[in-house]
């Protein structure tokens, strides 16, 4: 009697414990300098810029999700802050995971030398490592819940660091990408979103698989069929037998190159809502 009450007594201690152990940032507890602003930071001898967005009410001794948003081929950080028309093509501002995300997660937005993530030498990855660096060590963020997505150019970067990076990202979401910013290493699993349109005119669906199917074998998940998306309705397949903690999640739609794709009699895409849904179904570990 006893002892089962001792021992559910250290259970709930146990989780208890659990949920406190956050894997805080050196940043928790300290005053913040960063703000939701612009900042500049020299790599390899190039100065690079970007833009962080915090929580309303910041509270430097809650650790927050950190969330990288990379911007298109052509594209800017500005555009993915200030949001572009969805009826157009365009991405709403950081890809539409602010209202969703509650105030809990940092926003990062780096800016592309040439518009894009090239990514020559890992310059772009370690501009990545650099920003972990700095932000972490200033805010206060969960660094077990770390975050990338992006659209087409934005997709690949975020590829890219599921390749060099699994270790450090706890989930990509993939909007439109393909292999444009190469994939160091590209061995380990990372939980992994895609989303493509069987009409892309710009990457085709091939090269949207072939990024997928890296993610499907690094997490030991089972081969699937593809979904069936309708004309104008998306369809999605939940890889199973993957890894504990290494989901993939792959949603096929009929449409062209566009982050804002709709399904029919929805005013809002389908893109913020399923990266959200997959990001926060993570915890601290
Ligand atoms: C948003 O976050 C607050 C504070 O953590 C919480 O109390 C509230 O329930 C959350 N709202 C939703 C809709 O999840
Ligand atoms: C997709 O594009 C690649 C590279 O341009 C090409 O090799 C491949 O044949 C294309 N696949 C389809 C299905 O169009």
């Amino acid at each position: 009697m006893l002892t089962n009450l001792l021992a559910v007594g250290v259970l709930a201690l146990s989780s208890l414990v659990s949920t406190a152990s956050a894997a805080p940032s050196a940043g928790c507890g300290k005053n913040p300098t960063i703000s939701s602003t612009r900042y500049n930071i020299n790599i390899n001898g190039k100065n690079r810029e970007y833009y962080m967005k915090l929580p309303d009410n910041y509270d430097k001794n809650r650790p927050y999700r950190l969330i990288f948003t990379w911007h298109q081929l052509g594209g800017s950080a500005q555009k993915i802050v200030n949001g572009e028309d969805p009826n157009k093509g365009g991405a709403l501002p950081y890809y539409g995971l602010v209202p969703h995300s509650n105030n809990s997660a940092i926003f990062v937005v780096p800016n592309g030398l040439n518009q894009g993530w090239g990514n020559t030498g890992g310059e772009d990855v370690t501009f990545f490592d650099k920003l972990v660096e700095r932000i972490e060590a200033d805010l206060c963020v969960d660094t077990s819940l770390r975050f990338s997505t992006g659209f087409s150019y934005g997709g690949a970067m975020s590829y890219a660091l599921a390749c060099a990076r699994p270790k450090m990202i706890r989930a990509v979401a993939v909007i439109s990408g393909a292999q444009l910013s190469g994939c160091s290493g590209g061995n380990d699993p990372v939980a992994y979103y895609g989303q493509h349109g069987t009409s892309d005119s710009v990457l085709n669906i091939s090269m949207g698989r072939q990024l997928r199917d890296k993610f499907v074998k690094n997490n030991g998940c089972q081969s699937a069929g593809e979904p069936q998306a309708a004309q104008g309705r998306s369809a999605r397949v939940d890889y199973k037998g993957c890894k504990e903690g290494y989901p993939v999640t792959w949603v096929l739609h009929t449409g062209d190159h566009n982050p804002s794709q709709k399904d029919n009699g929805q005013s809002q895409p389908f893109a913020p809502g399923n990266s959200w849904q997959f990001f926060s179904q993570f915890a601290s570990q």
